[in-house]
């Protein structure tokens, strides 16, 4: 058995494994796109990684060759004719692609640009690879993900267990402020955050952080604000370099190896945005069980502390509207 040394979780595996997976990249040259093609092609559970993105990849395919994984990363492809070499036979296509925000701008000031690129990507993804998990981060991922949605339903290959937004960033964080706060270790803590992606839509549930640990009201009430807050303290610290790449490609490198084990069988539990009727909105985030066809079943979030269900009933008109908007553009 072998240990990947990247410090990702990424479990221990066997070096006769059979399962083979294709990952493709779209949106792969960007700041994120980069570093997570890096991890992903570390991932010992990938057999093909394709790149994708409107500007050149060719470099960075290239590059990444020649790091001795069993894994091949396929040339890049570049510009949309190339888009269904790109997309064909893959398990999962993970999808970057789109404008980071400036200080100043909220997530959902993306919406006009990004949403037309994710509508152009998903429309490939419905025809060339209808059966792939899909997993978006390109921001609004409150709206880009009810995009997806529409154009696979239209397409009439909607599958709602394969379609997911990224938000595993936000649990990311919530374990890392917390751990720093408390002086505790990081990597064995685990805090849900359920919701959406984007300010107050982003509900950190710090009353169920396993192991249990102890906080004030104080401390709930700051820490819950910095990780909702998280993303444009990073957009600030770039002062309009973009916003955050490299805990993001940790991150998404996380959820892509949990939807590569939860492929080969394995139960994997991840929080994720998905269609759900959980509550009174269409799309929610919340722990998941994810199997080989993306996800098994909705685990729900428990029972929520008096402050967590203040903020549950403050956050879904909100996250409503980002959906309803997503929805509407994914119609046209
Ligand atoms: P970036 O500008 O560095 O990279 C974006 C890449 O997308 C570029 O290489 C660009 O050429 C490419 N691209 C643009 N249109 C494309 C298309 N139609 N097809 C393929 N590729 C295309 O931006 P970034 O910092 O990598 O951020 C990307 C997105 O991720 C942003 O929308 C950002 O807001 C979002 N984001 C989400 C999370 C999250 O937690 N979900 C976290 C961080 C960033
Ligand atoms: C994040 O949470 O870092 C991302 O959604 C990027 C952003 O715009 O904040």
């Amino acid at each position: 058995m072998l240990r990947v040394a990247i410090g990702l979780a990424f479990r221990s595996f066997s070096t006769c494994s059979r399962h083979s997976t294709k990952v493709s990249v779209l949106g792969a040259g960007g700041g994120i796109g980069q570093p997570l093609s890096l991890l992903i092609c570390s991932n010992p559970l990938l057999s093909n990684l394709a790149l994708y993105d409107v500007k050149d990849t060719r470099g960075i395919a290239c590059d990444l060759s020649h790091i001795n994984t069993n894994s091949r990363v396929s040339l890049c492809y570049s510009g949309s004719e190339e888009l269904e070499e790109c997309l064909k036979d893959s398990e999962i296509v993970v999808i970057p692609a789109g404008l980071p925000r400036k200080p100043g701008m909220t997530r959902d000031d993306l919406f006009n640009t990004n949403a037309e690129i994710v509508q152009s990507l998903a429309k490939a993804c419905a025809k060339y690879c209808p059966t792939a998990k899909v997993a978006v981060i390109t921001n609004p991922v409150n709206s880009t993900v009810p995009i997806v949605a529409e154009v696979f339903e239209s397409a009439g290959v909607y599958d709602p267990r394969k379609i997911f937004g990224v938000c595993t960033l936000d649990t990311v964080r919530a374990k890392k402020f917390v751990a720093d706060l408390k002086g505790v270790n990081a990597t064995t803590l685990h805090v849900p955050v359920i919701g959406g992606h984007s300010g107050i839509t982003i509900l950190p549930l710090l009353s169920q952080i396993t192991p249990k640990l102890s906080l004030s009201s104080e401390e709930i009430c700051s820490l819950t604000e910095r990780i909702q807050n998280a993303g444009t303290e990073v957009v600030n610290a770039k002062a309009g370099g973009g916003s955050a790449t490299l805990s993001m490609a940790y991150a998404g490198a996380l959820f892509t190896d949990a939807l590569l084990r939860a492929g080969k069988g394995d139960p994997v539990v991840e929080c994720a945005y998905v269609e759900s009727n959980i509550t009174e909105v269409k799309f929610f985030s919340s722990s998941l069980l994810l199997g080989p066809e993306g996800v098994t079943e909705h685990l729900g979030f428990g029972t929520l502390s008096a402050y967590e269900e203040d903020k549950l009933r403050a956050l879904l008109p909100e996250l409503d509207r980002n959906i309803t908007k997503g929805l509407q553009f994914g119609k046209q």
